[in-house]
Formats: structure tokens, sequence, C-alpha cells
């Protein structure tokens, strides 16, 4: 039987700093504001000639080297993002594998917003548990600043750049194999957040010069509500499903949207301060690759060790949620 390993993380995040101060110069807003309703004090900003696959890459690349692996025995490469290097094509994925120097391998994005790397997780699972691949390198990243507007104090404190990777690859050890992954989406909830123009849906006047504008909107209030009943629900189900106490996890690491939100899950599944892993107030949501630059974060700290579990929860756009159990299995 082929299980998957999660074997190891790597993220980079942009040099430049946006803080709470910046943000008041900018829109009406202030440090106390933001500090107490999402817990955010700032954010990264990559460069103009830096892009969302230029972030994956630096991820990536640590990732691969703590693996242990040589580049050249990944096979496949999945990126999730909503900031893509292009819309439409060619996809972050591909840009990234050739950046890498892995050329002829499998290479695709996924559109999960927040919920990505939990997509792109249950996606390498399943390519190694059936044998079709065996070391695949999955990596969310976003330049949300490219597709956030800066003149919506509603959006723009939220938003940050940055990017994460892991590697996943085949083993028989059962005792190393990512437990589970739930995934879930319902767009009924779709106007809630959403980048309205630009796609064939959208009521974007292309002969108008003007109209050109990519952002985000959100109805901030009602996601954050269905956010709280979400993320709770879909980690209270997979814990019991696989008949794991939340006392025994070792490192709850959910999506990095608001410390109010994270609060709320922590409380509901009665965590102790000390298992919840928080980055939201130094990179503020960096969506698809908050989850993985969390994850680094506890290992570049020394607090992540080997065979000690972790439970992702995430939630986003689409609407879509999605949460998984997962040791840290690396080879080393
Ligand atoms: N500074 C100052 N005042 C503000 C700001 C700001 N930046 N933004 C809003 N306000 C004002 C509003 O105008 C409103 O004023 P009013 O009472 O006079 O009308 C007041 O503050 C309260 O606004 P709310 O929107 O109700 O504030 P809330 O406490 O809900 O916080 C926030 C807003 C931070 C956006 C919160 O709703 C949130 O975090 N939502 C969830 C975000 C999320 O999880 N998104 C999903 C993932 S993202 C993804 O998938 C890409």
């Amino acid at each position: 039987m082929l299980y998957a390993a999660f074997r190891s993380i790597g993220a980079y995040a942009p040099k430049k700093i946006l803080s709470n101060e910046d943000l008041s110069t900018m829109v009406d807003t202030s440090d106390e504001w933001i500090t107490k309703r999402t817990g955010i004090k700032e954010r990264r900003i990559a460069a103009d000639n830096e892009y969302t696959s230029d972030l994956g890459v630096k991820a990536a690349e640590l990732a691969i080297e703590r693996s242990g692996l040589k580049k050249q025995e990944i096979d496949m490469i999945v990126c999730a993002t909503i900031s893509p290097d292009y819309f439409c094509m060619p996809s972050t994925a591909t840009i990234i594998s050739t950046k890498l120097g892995l050329n002829n391998i499998t290479a695709f994005d996924i559109s999960a917003a927040c919920t990505g790397f939990v997509y792109i997780l249950s996606i390498a699972k399943a390519f190694i548990e059936s044998g079709m691949k065996k070391n695949v390198l999955i990596i969310g990243a976003e330049k949300l600043s490219s597709i956030t507007d800066y003149s919506d104090r509603g959006t723009c404190i939220l938003f940050g750049d940055g990017a994460g990777a892991a590697v996943i690859s085949a083993t028989d050890n059962k005792d190393e194999a990512i437990i589970d992954v739930h995934t879930g989406a319902d767009g009924a909830y779709a106007d809630l957040l959403m980048t309205p123009n630009g796609g064939s849906g959208s009521a974007h006047d292309s002969l108008n010069p003007e109209d050109t504008s990519c952002f985000m909107e959100m109805k901030g209030n009602e996601t954050f509500k269905v956010a709280v009943r979400t993320l709770t629900k879909d980690v209270v189900e997979i814990l019991k499903e696989n008949n794991i106490d939340s006392k025994s996890i070792n490192h709850f690491v959910p999506h990095q949207a608001n410390y109010r939100i994270i609060k709320a899950v922590g409380d509901a599944l009665k965590l102790r301060e000390d298992q919840v892993v928080l980055t939201v107030e130094k990179y503020g949501n960096t969506s698809g690759a908050s989850i993985p630059m969390a994850i680094n974060d506890i290992y570049e700290k020394g607090t992540l060790k080997k065979g000690e579990l972790m439970l992702l929860d995430a939630f986003g756009g689409g609407l879509t949620w999605g949460s998984a159990l997962v040791p840290f299995s690396p080879l080393k």
C-alpha cells in the first residue's frame, strides 16, 4: 500500500514591509483599528519586478533542499494561487517548473483562494496513493498586492504577499502518512468574496480604459461569520471521523485571515494557546500561501518536530474550505 508523507517545508516573504501606520496614510484607518479587529500589524509586499512565480521558486528551493531529495526526483508541481503571473495562461506552476530547471514534468495551477494549500495537499495525496507520482512539490504563492484595491480600507488592510512550499512523497510506512484531507465548496456564497472584473462573467467593459481593475471585493462581516462557522464544523468532523482528540494535536495551523476568527475556532475546539500557530500579525492574509508560511515559521523556530501531528484548517473565496491531519515526516 502506498501512502503520502509530508517531507519538508519552505517559505519566502518579500523584504518590503507595509505597516498599519503606512496604511493609515493611504486610507481612513488606524493601527489601533486594524490591530483590534484583525490582529495584523504588518504585511509583506513584493517588488514590482518580483512575480508570484518568483516568490514560489524561492519557497520551493528551500522545500526541495530540506526534503533531502534531488531536484530531478520531483515529478509534479501544483501551485495554488489567485494572483497568478498571468491570468488564464500560462499557469504559474509551469513558469515555476522552468525557473527551477524542471522541464518535462506535470505542472498545473488550482484556484481555491485561501483553501488552496489544503486542496493541493489533497491532490498530491491522491496522485501519490494511486501510484501516478512519487514526489510532488506543492506551492501556495500569492502576490495579492497585485489584486488589492489600496483605496478600499475594508480589504487593503488584510492582504499581503508571500509563498510557501512542501514536498509530499510516497512511503510504505503508514506511521508517516498524511492521515486525512477534507475539502469542500459552496458557490452559493460566491459573492461574499470575489474579483468581479476580468472574467467572461464580469460586467467589466473592455472598451472602457478606466475599467481595467481586477481587484478583490469582500463583504467582510458576512464572510467573518461564515468563516467561524465553517472552520469549526470542518475540524470537528475531521477529528471525529479519525477518532483523534484535539488535545493530541501538536500544532493547529489555521488559515491566517484574522486573529479573532482563529481565536473563536481555537476556543470552540478547546485548544491551548501553545497548540495554535499564529503568523497573522507579521504577514496578514496571504491566501493560499498562509498555511505553508505558518508551518515554515514553526519549522524555522525549531518547534515543529519529526512525528508531530499538525491540524490544518482553511477557508476562502468560492466559498471553499478544507482541513487536514498531517504528521510531519521528514526523511532526515
Ligand atoms: N479602518 C477603520 N474602520 C473600518 C475599516 C478600517 N480599515 N474597515 C471597515 N471599517 C469600519 C466600517 O466602515 C464600519 O463602520 P460603520 O460601523 O460606521 O459602518 C465598521 O468599521 C465595522 O465594519 P465591519 O465590516 O463590520 O468590521 P468587522 O469587525 O467585521 O471587521 C474585517 C472587518 C476585518 C474585514 C472582518 O470582517 C474580517 O476579517 N472578515 C473576514 C475576512 C476573511 O476571512 N476572508 C476570507 C478569506 S480571504 C480569501 O479567501 C482571499
